[in-house]
């Protein structure tokens, strides 16, 4: 909590000018009962009216000095925990960018999305509260009790006894539902997940015909997140009218206790006032006692987020040039630790080759390029980029040799020329050489404004192929030097596939490309290919050594016969 809080810093001279404003409105109001008093005791029986309209007149100054002192110390609240609150949106934003994908992979992307959004608020709104009425309601009891024994310590005593009662209802309402207020809000992430599921998935919802079982799947949460809540407002519903009745037989004992030692009406009206501004005062604080273990639980989950160690682990590994542009040595990896998902993985490639990747689903493809380009660190071997170990890299000078298409890539709702950008300020002619490359440019021209096209979320108003090819121009753009393309050219015909090859080796001879493919197609061409199989390379060599020595790379070809012989006849 305290890391949280010290986002207040920044915003110290408006909290305190808006604790200062809170506590002069609050003391204000403390005393209009007293001049109440006053008049009615003092002034009107001497039928002084003077006296009652300099009181009256009084009054009024205070009552604004209360209502404004209240408005301007709320807008600094405001100010405040706004204030706070983006910077800490902020910060958790940019931590999150910088999780590596082991962090993110512990955390979980869900869980991540719900701390950014609700757990953010509910911070936001435990600093506004509190600050709001963390002064406010303290100050409203203790001086209402002090000022109260001033008046008659009789009818202070009445009232005395009367505020512990009403604290102990409160309290055992407010410690029983604190708990269920927590289980509301961990139903209520389950729905948003569900919901957030649902509305990305929607076509596949559809195609399955699953709507009706979406909807009762739904149906069941919301219900289930109705019945917590309507548990939890049950048992706190009862303390507004529980304090209102000791509130009520508090001023009964009041007024008794009053005619009998024959206290003056006034002081007995003044009386009734601090009962009230007590009595609201306390529920007010008992709300902020909500809000503020909703925060801190939240405000724990940001932390934890804020916590994580993002700096660069540079590893002071000696070069070994050795000619090569990539090279693979005996590199082993788990993502967690329990059975291999790369085994002794060793291939070398020089500038300007081509790396073909096949193998079966699960066979450790992506896997071999999330360990090139450090999202994991290898747990056995090396791996070299231009003879230097990836772990001996700054991330930045790493991640800018490569351009990626990566697996179910995402584009943004922009246009055209934004994604392919991707914020680098390239110029008009490579975004066109790129797009041209990756066989893109001719649909782009049929777009309404070319490459000005804005595309939906998701691109949902481009086919697959369109898709993959505004991919694969984005990752070439730059002209990398190291381009991978992980099952990005799958949904392209055969005749787009090869033409996209023929423009590759042509148009961008120096780079050198990593490309998991499905079809032999696409990589058959390829220097080096190796088959992975459970994370094992079972086959590497050219096209006609593997087509001679690998068993499991000949049944690939065979059962894919139909469609190179498409290719043959398109090429
Ligand atoms: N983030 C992860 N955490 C734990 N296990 C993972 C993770 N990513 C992949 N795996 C596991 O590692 C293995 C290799 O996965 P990988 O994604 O490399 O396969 P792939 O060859 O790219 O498959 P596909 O052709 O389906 O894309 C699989 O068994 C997968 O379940
Ligand atoms: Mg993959």
């Amino acid at each position: 909590m305290t890391k949280t809080l010290a986002y207040l810093k920044p915003y110290r001279g408006a909290v305190a000018w808006g604790l200062i404003l809170k506590f002069l409105g609050s003391v204000a109001e403390l005393f209009l009962p007293l001049l109440l008093e006053y008049i009615i005791n003092e002034a009107v029986p001497a039928a002084d009216m003077n006296r009652v309209l300099i009181c009256g007149g009084i009054m009024l100054v205070f009552a604004f000095i209360a209502l404004f002192g209240n408005i301007f110390a709320n807008r600094l609240s405001v100010t405040s925990s706004g204030g706070m609150t983006h910077d800490l949106r902020y910060d958790l934003f940019s931590k999150t960018c910088y999780l590596s994908s082991s962090q993110v992979d512990r955390l979980g992307v869900p869980s991540l999305i719900s701390r950014l959004t609700s757990d953010s608020y509910y911070v936001n709104q435990m600093v506004a509260r509190t600050l709001r009425l963390g002064v406010r309601a303290p100050i409203l009891i203790l001086g209402g009790i002090i000022l109260a024994f001033t008046r008659d310590w009789a009818l202070a005593l009445v009232l005395l006894a009367c505020v512990p009662l009403v604290g102990i209802i409160i309290f055992i309402i407010t410690k029983k539902s604190v708990p269920l207020y927590f289980g509301v809000q961990k139903k209520q992430d389950d729905m948003v997940r569900d919901m957030q599921e649902n509305v990305t998935g929607v076509r596949v919802v559809k195609a399955l015909t699953k709507e009706e079982y979406e909807s009762e799947k739904f149906d069941g949460l919301v219900k289930e997140l109705a019945a917590r809540e309507f548990k939890a407002n049950k048992i706190m519903s009862l303390s507004n009218p529980l304090a209102t009745l000791v509130l009520n037989l508090g001023l009964v004992a009041v007024i008794v206790t009053g005619a009998l030692r024959g206290n003056l009406p006034g002081t007995v009206l003044a009386f009734l006032q601090y009962f009230v501004i007590i009595l609201n005062a306390m529920i007010a604080l008992t709300k902020i006692f909500v809000v503020i273990s909703r925060g801190s639980a939240s405000a724990g989950r940001i932390e934890s987020v804020l916590r994580e160690d993002t700096s660069e682990k540079i590893l002071d590994i000696s070069d070994e040039k050795n000619g090569y542009k990539i090279e693979f040595s005996n590199v082993s990896f788990s993502y967690n630790g329990v059975g291999d998902n790369l085994k002794d993985i060793d291939f070398a490639l020089k500038e300007g080759e081509t790396l073909g990747i096949i193998g079966a689903t699960g066979s450790g493809k992506s896997t071999l390029v999330n360990l090139l380009m450090r999202f994991y660190d290898a747990g056995g071997g090396n791996i070299r980029i231009d003879g230097r170990d990836v772990r001996a890299y700054k991330n930045d000078e790493l991640r800018k040799k490569f351009g990626v298409a990566f697996q179910n890539d995402f584009l943004m709702a922009s246009t055209v020329r934004e994604n392919v950008d991707y914020g680098r300020g390239l110029s008009d002619e490579e975004i066109e050489k790129a797009l041209k490359a990756a066989q893109a440019e001719e649909f782009v021209q049929t777009l309404e404004g070319g490459v000005d096209y804005n595309l939906a979320q998701k691109a949902n108003n481009l086919s697959g192929g369109q898709k993959q090819r505004l991919l694969i121009a984005r990752a070439l753009a730059a002209s990398p030097e190291i381009l991978i393309l992980d099952d990005s050219s799958s949904a392209l015909d055969y005749a787009t596939d090869a033409a996209f090859r023929k423009a590759l080796a042509k148009d961008y001879p120096d780079c050198t490309k990593i490309i998991v493919a499905q079809r032999i197609s696409s990589i058959k061409n390829a220097d080096l290919i190796l088959v992975l199989d459970d994370g094992r390379v079972i086959g590497k060599g050219r096209h006609e050594e593997l087509m001679r020595d690998c068993d499991e790379y000949k049944l690939i070809y065979a059962a894919q016969m139909g469609g190179e012989k498409d290719a043959r006849a398109q090429d």
